[in-house]
């Protein structure tokens, strides 16, 4: 595997993220597994042309939270395989060039894990400290008045022992406490587990949840109601979270984790869950002395409003606010939210494969949006999300639907009559067969534009620059390299515009317009409605 550019791996990766429940089923039992993944490996590499892949949880879980309640970090669940079947996956993905990057949920496990079993089991237990206990106020009520994520109180009662733990977001989730050294020990040791095994990395699950106010002070009603984060969370948005996220503490769990990932050859990567929209407070959790997380992720596109300032406020907000060295990563899709193709439809959907594949930083791709996956409507009878059970508006079942590969019966995707969640209404005009058929199909872009990174190098890591003099709904930028300019531009607008380049001659290499690509561009281009398109010198 290449380290182009004499960068760290992940800075010139391409990741994509799958879902192992949904992605290829080859028990029959209606839910993806690892041999599933086995057999799509070639689809990954060979096809479409990413290099990265994360995996969601796939250990042993009562699938309170589908996986991010885990009962036994260093083992797999029997339904998605063995840890046989895991390294096997590694071996094969690393001989395709692949690599695997695993997710690591440390800020909690499920209540069915082992440590739980024994900390909840007495007051002076070993693993007391391993959770978060805590007595009743006076008259019985919760310690604090910190909310769960998934709704209700952060602290459940346990009769067993008249204390309280805490769990930021399902009750089956109690929250680790990282305030103590044993537990951090063993969580680390985790780490090594499965680095020793071979994976490049970890997506880290929700780590400004692990280390929260010491003084466990209550926080202050949010005056507006309005969310703080890319979307609503229901109840939990009545508050500003200001004493139960992201205590400063947390920064010497990341370079803790960052020794670790540090220990191995090449270095290991960790794309950390963040969740915060201001580019120089995100640009701390790369560490004062980018000692820190690898990346924390950035969700800045995912509440913008998609016009060309809206985007451009996003991209140069954090190519201004990050510290010099730490390296972007962008996203418009994962396991959380609405599906990208719903909430910003198919000419969006063209735009964003663009500008995800252009930009400066590690794209973060989801699976399925690379064929357009609309969210899935999912009858009430059929929802699995225990936050959508809870408050449909929520539900993320939508985004989590098989993935379809073809138009045979099971989309490709299972010999079950039923697959855990329904398959998209569109599956059988919409699958990957049909979209390899088509030229102008979205994963025919996503192909073109992905070859086209790999042979560009000022699209892994060119610099860039916004180019001013352009139409007000055109986002026009540069990327340059050893002296090599590559020009993208997106027209947010549904007339043609026009766009002057000075300076530049060169060539349309993708467009979500394929019938401009090949043309020569010689100082101006006019951009079609809603076009995209990448321009090499
Ligand atoms: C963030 C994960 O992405 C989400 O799916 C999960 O429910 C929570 N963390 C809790 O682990």
């Amino acid at each position: 595997m290449s380290r182009s550019d004499d960068r760290p791996w992940w800075q010139t990766a391409v990741v994509y993220q799958v879902y192992p429940r949904s992605f290829r089923d080859t028990t029959g039992s209606g839910i993806g597994d690892l041999q599933g993944i086995i057999e799509k490996l070639e689809y990954l590499t060979g096809v479409l042309g990413v290099d990265t892949v994360w995996l969601s949880p796939f250990y042993p879980s009562p699938m309170a939270d589908f996986g991010y309640d885990v009962s036994d970090y260093c083992d797999v669940h029997p339904m998605f395989g063995t840890l046989d079947d895991f390294d096997r996956l590694l071996a094969r993905a690393h001989t395709l060039g692949l690599r695997i990057v695993v997710d690591f949920v440390p800020s909690h496990t499920s209540d069915r894990h082992p440590w739980f079993a024994e900390s909840r089991a007495s007051r002076t237990s070993p693993r007391r400290d391993w959770y978060v206990w805590r007595d009743p106020k006076p008259d019985g009520a919760p310690p604090n008045n910190w909310l769960s994520v998934f709704g209700g109180s952060a602290w459940e009662p346990d009769e067993r022992t008249g204390q309280y733990y805490r769990h930021s977001f399902l009750r089956e989730q109690p929250d680790l406490n990282w305030r103590h050294p044993p537990l951090r020990a063993a969580l680390l040791d985790v780490m090594r587990f499965w680095l020793d095994r071979g994976v490049d990395g970890f997506r880290v699950d929700a780590v400004q949840f692990m280390l929260k106010d010491p003084a466990e002070r209550d926080n202050p009603p949010n005056p507006d109601g309005e969310g703080r984060a890319h979307q609503p969370l229901g109840a939990y948005d009545s508050q500003l979270h200001v004493y139960d996220l992201a205590h400063p503490d947390i920064h010497q769990v990341f370079r803790d984790m960052r020794a670790v990932t540090d220990a191995y050859d090449p270095p290991r990567m960790t794309l950390g869950e963040v969740h915060v929209y201001d580019p120089v407070e995100l640009g701390t959790y790369y560490g004062a002395a980018l000692d820190g997380l690898s990346m924390p992720t950035n969700f800045g596109l995912f509440r913008t409003p998609w016009t060309a300032a809206g985007v451009r406020a996003v991209v140069d907000g954090l190519e201004a606010g990050l510290p010099s060295g730490a390296w972007p990563n962008y996203s418009l899709g994962n396991h959380d939210d609405r599906r990208l193709a719903t909430r910003l439809g198919e000419a969006g959907s063209r735009q964003a494969a663009v500008l995800l594949l252009t930009l400066r930083g590690t794209p973060i791709l989801y699976y399925g949006d690379e064929i357009g996956m609309r969210e899935a409507a999912v009858p009430p009878s059929r929802r699995q999300d225990p936050w959508g059970i809870a408050a449909p508006e929520l539900s993320r079942d939508g985004c989590r639907t098989p993935m379809p590969w073809s138009a045979a019966p099971g989309a490709g995707f299972t010999s079950a009559a039923d697959p855990w969640l329904p398959l998209g209404d569109d599956w059988k005009t919409r699958n990957v067969e049909s979209q390899l058929g088509e030229p102008d199909s979205l994963l025919n872009l996503h192909r073109r534009l992905l070859a086209l990174r790999r042979e560009t190098p000022p699209l892994r890591a060119g610099s860039y620059r916004p180019l001013d003099a352009v139409p007000d709904d055109c986002f026009v930028f540069s990327r340059i390299r050893a002296r090599q300019r590559v020009l993208v531009g997106i027209n947010f607008s549904s007339e043609p515009r026009p766009v002057s380049l000075p300076g530049f001659t060169g060539r349309v290499a993708v467009s979500t317009h394929r019938a401009a690509e090949g043309s020569a561009v010689g100082r101006a281009i006019t951009l079609r409605p809603h076009e995209a398109a990448v321009l090499v010198e």
